[in-house]
């Protein structure tokens, strides 16, 4: 049996006032020990059987034993463990910080190793406990994104809410684009979306098994370029739009499952690496390309794409979170796609 088809049904059965714990292992506890029939065809029943009300400590026989703590700080996202794809840098990181901040776990899953780890250390100092914990992820192979969600389960109990933020991008026109970039940007932004769910939905669903009136989260960080098209850009551009019909197809599928699925699509980022690095960044991209006529500092770049936003700026984490918390904190919605762009596309 792996441990991702148990610890969450039982980190859900060690709620309390509809309060899932995060799980802690402990060398050993005399509180209640349980042994798992191998098969063991209904987990949930098995364990509910087996655990007295108000039980905090259990040992389950073969497997460890686990203590189930409450001792999240208050805030919007208080208790939540929260893992976020891409969490070494950029919106993602911004986002991991936040929601620590507002009481979260957070977990950091990065296809970079080193970056992952350092931005965890920054989250811990910053918020001043161990709230974030780094595993290296490759959104684009599902064996990766198991062994990942593996470790969060066996260190953690189980996962409240899903960013799938991880995205990369390949500007180029459809005339010469590669098939090599467009495989790039299709695997991580499109596939690895539906991989990421495909791996996580059940352990939510064992988790609504049992505790059937709480709301799961799966939010996709997607893009105003996936509901309108981007100009030499369409292999990001169909990656996102492809996201959207996976957003509104998961969110029928899994509200069985108590889980709500949405996207949310932020406009240009300036602040983020992916704009702003000095060296690769879109801004000495396209002031190199001479994408934008007459620019001649990556300032001029900046105004030539803000002045197509009514509010005349670029978006930042602060107006992504307050989607993400809307989003969260919402139980009558799902299968969205939310723009947050200062009204440079807005739905009909
Ligand atoms: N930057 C923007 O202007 C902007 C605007 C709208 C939407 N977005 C979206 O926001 C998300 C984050 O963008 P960002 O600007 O922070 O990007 P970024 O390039 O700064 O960060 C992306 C992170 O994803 C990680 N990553 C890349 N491939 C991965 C993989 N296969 N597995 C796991 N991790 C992987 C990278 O290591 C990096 O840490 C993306 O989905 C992007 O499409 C960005």
């Amino acid at each position: 049996m792996n441990i991702t088809t148990i610890l969450p049904a039982v980190r859900a059965l060690m709620a309390q006032d509809q309060r899932l714990p995060r799980l802690e292992r402990i060398p050993t506890t005399t509180q209640v020990a349980i042994t798992l029939p191998n098969p063991c065809t209904d987990i949930v029943a098995t364990v509910k059987a087996a655990l007295p009300p108000g039980a905090t400590e259990i040992t389950l026989t073969g497997i460890g034993s686990f203590r189930a703590i409450f001792d999240a700080p208050a805030g919007r996202a208080s208790g939540k463990i929260a893992v976020v794809t891409g969490g070494a840098q950029g919106f993602g990181f911004e986002i991991a910080t936040d929601l620590a901040k507002q009481g979260a776990t957070v977990v950091l899953a990065d296809i970079n190793a080193e970056g992952v780890k350092t931005a965890s250390e920054k989250i811990n100092a910053a918020t001043g406990r161990i709230a974030a914990f780094g595993v290296t992820m490759n959104v684009a192979d599902i064996d990766s994104i198991k062994a990942g969600l593996e470790q969060v389960v066996s260190t953690f109990g189980g996962v409240d809410l899903f960013v799938a933020n991880a995205g990369v991008l390949r500007a180029g026109s459809v005339k010469d684009l590669t098939v090599k970039d467009l495989d790039f940007v299709t695997n991580v932004n499109y596939k690895g979306y539906f991989l990421c769910v495909q791996a996580v939905a059940p352990i939510f669903a064992l988790q609504h098994q049992a505790l059937p009136d709480i709301w799961f989260d799966i939010i996709q960080i997607n893009s105003k370029s996936g509901l309108v098209g981007s100009n030499k850009n369409g292999a990001y551009a169909g990656s996102k739009f492809g996201g959207i019909g996976l957003t509104q197809s998961f969110a029928m599928e899994l509200v069985e499952d108590g889980v709500k699925v949405n996207s949310i699509c932020p406009g240009n980022f300036y602040d983020g690496p992916l704009w702003a690095d000095p060296e690769k960044g879109l801004f000495r991209q396209y002031l190199d390309s001479g994408k934008v006529p007459g620019a001649k500092t990556f300032e001029d770049v900046k105004r030539f794409y803000e002045s197509k936003v009514p509010m005349r700026r670029g978006c930042t984490t602060p107006d992504v979170m307050k989607a993400i918390y809307y989003l969260m904190e919402q139980t009558y919605e799902t299968g969205q796609a939310i723009p947050v762009t200062g009204g440079q596309v807005m739905l009909a």
